[in-house]
């Protein structure tokens, strides 16, 4: 008998993905313009970069990978991410000139959250938020890279959300449960997430989307979604299933490390050059306008 199961939610959530088809509509369509906007900003397409951290200096050159992929966010004039990092760290990064929103840590240490978030603030970020499935490890309460992460409440969110001017961002929903604590506190978006299969049959974001969409969607949040996003097929996948916005992730780390910014930003651009072409197939002009009756389910 074979013990072994698939229990892997990257493995998942790749499946659940290669099982949503797309139908065309090509009569009366035209070229599509994948231009979006966010918080009052023009964004040249709804494809973002993920909230990495610990990126090191790629064949020996001068910037990290953080800060090359940053740049390459610039230059295609899309929303950027970052994740844990010191202050120093961020600022190099906000220095490129990318509209980053940088995500923190749930550190236990609340006053290092509050000091790493207003420090962002204070060097120009676009918007800030947390990460909130890093709270829990094997262990009880999780460590990672070596510092220890604390439980997060409503109340310490809704904290956050108070203490800016800036779009606050909860990274790592994954249900509507979570996602109406988010509007509820006052967030202006959440990133459905699973953080690249942190809990072992996680539901596939894709999966979960609609429901989320459908309670939040009049409270004025953002919808991002990431994980096992690596195409322009991916991204109209998540658009037309509630998603406002998708990140790459690991897909972009090839490009990234060969090519630096150049690669980075070639990537980005061919993911939305696959999602235009998409949706001229499908009939949608314009990003705001796809749904999801083009898709089908096997
Ligand atoms: C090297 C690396 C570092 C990451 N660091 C962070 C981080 O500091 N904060 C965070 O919220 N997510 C972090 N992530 C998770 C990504 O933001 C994203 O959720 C995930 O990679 C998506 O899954 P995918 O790579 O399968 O597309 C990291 C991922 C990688 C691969």
């Amino acid at each position: 008998m074979d013990y072994t199961r698939l229990s892997d939610a990257n493995v998942i959530t790749e499946k659940y993905m290669d099982s949503i088809l797309i139908e065309e509509r090509l009569i009366d369509s035209k070229v599509a313009d994948i231009s979006t906007t966010f918080f009052g900003e023009k964004f040249d397409s709804p494809v973002m970069t993920p909230a990495f951290s610990h990126l090191g200096n790629y064949k020996g050159r001068e910037r990290n990978g953080l800060e090359e992929y940053s740049l390459a966010a610039k230059e295609c004039n899309i929303l950027n991410f970052c994740g844990m990092m010191e202050n120093d760290q961020f600022k190099r990064i906000a220095d490129t000139g990318a509209k980053t929103v940088r995500i923190v840590k749930p550190y236990a240490d609340n006053g290092k959250v509050r000091d790493q978030m207003q420090f962002a603030e204070e060097a120009g970020a676009f918007g800030i938020g947390i990460d909130i499935d890093h709270i829990f490890g094997s262990e009880g309460l999780d460590i990672c890279v070596g510092e220890q992460m604390g439980e997060q409440t409503s109340d310490m969110l809704r904290s956050y959300v108070e203490m800016t001017k800036l779009p606050f961002v909860v990274k790592g929903v994954l249900s509507v449960t979570d996602a109406v604590k988010c509007a509820d506190i006052g967030a202006k978006a959440i990133i459905v997430s699973h953080h690249h299969g942190r809990l072992s049959y996680a539901v596939p974001p894709l999966m979960v989307l609609p429901k989320i969409r459908d309670a939040v969607r009049d409270r004025g949040v953002k919808i991002m979604v990431d994980c096992g996003i690596a195409s322009g097929a991916d991204v109209f996948k998540a658009l037309a299933l509630g998603a406002d916005a998708a990140a790459v992730g690991r897909s972009m780390l090839p490009a990234l490390e060969d090519k630096g910014t150049e690669g980075a930003a070639e990537f980005l651009r061919n993911v939305g050059k696959e999602l235009r072409y998409i949706m001229s197939f499908t009939g949608f002009e314009h990003v705001s306008e796809i749904d999801d009756s083009v898709l089908h389910f096997i």
